[in-house]
């Protein structure tokens, strides 16, 4: 796979691709009481589990660096929606020390990534249930089919915790698909002088024999690949833009790189983005630069963006833009990634557009001077080829041409006014690529096939449309 395709590029690691060797599993037909081990998504068929619908995690994780052990408890409130006599969460590793369902012992077994969970009595469709899980261990790194590390990765003071797309079992039990949204609480307990941030506000702080408890809330729907509990040496600010609180949280490695200078532009981006697309999300906000140059991207985790590294400016753009597209308005098939994306690079395009720098066609016009015979033309942002080459350039930089070609067709007055319809008819969902497209036809009056065709799907360079 030719490494030039990557934009935040991977460092190292060999690619795994055994991912795409699973077989996609059958769904559960009707009339089973068992819930699918996997939600069929043709990336990762395995990730996320049928039967029941999570509403809220609370995870208690207790972690220390030295030894890289985690202990935790994960309760999570779910509704079957479906009669329910067994069904899995997504964990990988660990060992499990109880398990009850409604507070009764439930038997349980593992396979893979697919903890099987058995409870008692059978849960019938529409009850809400609870699911406890203790389980403590060395988390393991989750290694993408791209090569890159992600879910719990050690730093040299505490852990930079990404997930995007499947790292969240590597730290916690979960329904891993992105269209089953939950709210999440954590008390995360660390060595006294580590902080531990975890997603939205931060609701309590208490140290007790050497350790301290840090306790966050978020309090929007939030896909699972965007949870985070990323714990080290920081220095932790605390500013606000309106009435959003905004957490800072930098590695001392990296305060004289000027991250802080770099994360307090974060409130004017969110400005910037909420008159062009809606009002910000969610009731908090922030960003985390620690130092992982091993991780080498950067991740739009819910509420606090994350940074490997101190970033450039740019990459803040792009990582708050997320915030509405991607974590407000998220994708349900990772095979549509270019929903996140390509909005991200689009906005980071009209963001210097609006701040005297190049124009978005501008932007456009560069990257569609790659030659015909690019392999980058090959790979449609809708079709990208599978999840070793699903962050790869065209899925940003194709996926934003295909914004700014769609603002030339349909003109700006009716482009903007989608971008915002998509925002406030979406906030807090999951939406598809034929979702995007119906939605351009009836904002742009006129049918839009050919276009999106030759632009998401065409293996090559478009020539009209
Ligand atoms: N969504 C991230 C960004 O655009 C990229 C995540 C890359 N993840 C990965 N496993 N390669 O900034
Ligand atoms: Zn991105």
């Amino acid at each position: 796979m030719p490494s030039v395709l990557f934009r935040r590029a991977v460092t190292g690691a060999v690619a795994a691709l055994t991912a795409l060797a699973v077989a996609t599993p059958a769904l559960a037909g009707g009339g089973s009481t068992v819930g699918s081990p996997g939600l069929g998504d043709s990336y990762f068929p395995l990730a996320g589990n049928g039967g029941y619908d999570v509403r809220h995690y609370s995870l208690d994780l207790d972690y220390t660096r030295a030894g890289n052990h985690l202990d935790g408890t994960a309760v999570i409130t779910a509704r079957a929606t479906q009669n329910l006599t067994r069904f899995d969460l997504d964990l990988r590793g660990f060992t499990i020390s109880s398990l009850r369902v409604d507070g009764a012992k439930a038997q349980f077994s593992r396979d893979g990534q697919e903890l099987v969970v058995t409870p008692k009595r059978m849960l019938r469709a529409g009850r809400t249930f609870t699911v406890r899980v203790d389980y403590a261990g060395e988390p393991t790194e989750v290694i993408d089919p791209d090569g890159s590390s992600e879910g719990w990765v050690p730093t040299p003071d505490g852990a930079f915790v990404v997930n995007e797309p499947q790292g969240s079992p590597g730290w916690y039990p979960a329904n891993d698909n992105p269209r089953d949204k939950a709210t999440f609480d954590f008390a995360i307990t660390v060595p006294k002088g580590i902080t531990a941030i975890g997603n939205g506000r931060l609701v309590g702080k208490h140290d007790h024999k050497g350790k301290t408890t840090w306790r966050w809330r978020e309090d929007s729907p939030m896909a699972t690949y965007l949870a985070t509990a990323t714990n080290g040496v920081f220095e932790l600010r605390v500013s606000k833009v309106g009435r959003i609180p905004l957490y800072h949280a930098v590695d001392p490695v990296e305060v004289p790189k000027g991250a802080f200078d770099r994360l307090a532009a974060e409130a004017e981006v969110i400005t910037f983005f909420s008159k062009l697309y809606g009002p910000y999300p969610f009731s908090s906000g922030g960003g985390i630069v620690d130092h992982a140059p091993e991780v080498g991207y950067a991740l739009e985790s819910q509420t606090k963006s994350q940074y490997d590294e101190t970033p450039g400016a740019g990459t803040v753009v792009h990582e708050i833009a997320h915030q509405w597209f991607g974590n407000s308005v998220t994708l349900t098939v990772w095979q549509d990634i270019w929903l996140n994306e390509g909005f991200a690079a689009f906005s980071e395009w009209i963001y210097d557009e609006r701040h005297g720098g190049d124009t978005a066609q501008q932007s456009f016009d560069a990257s569609f001077a790659r030659p015909a015979t690019s392999s980058f033309w090959t790979r449609p942002p809708a079709n990208v080829g599978g999840p070793a080459v699903m962050f790869s350039s065209p899925v940003y930089d194709r996926g934003a041409m295909t914004l700014q070609a769609l603002r030339v067709k349909i003109g700006d007055k009716a482009f903007f006014a989608l971008l915002r319809d998509w925002y406030a008819h979406n906030r807090d969902g999951n939406v598809t690529t034929a979702d995007f497209i119906r939605l351009a036809e009836k904002r742009g009056h006129q049918q839009l096939d050919a276009f999106f065709q030759t632009w998401l799907y065409q293996p090559s360079k478009p020539t009209a449309w």
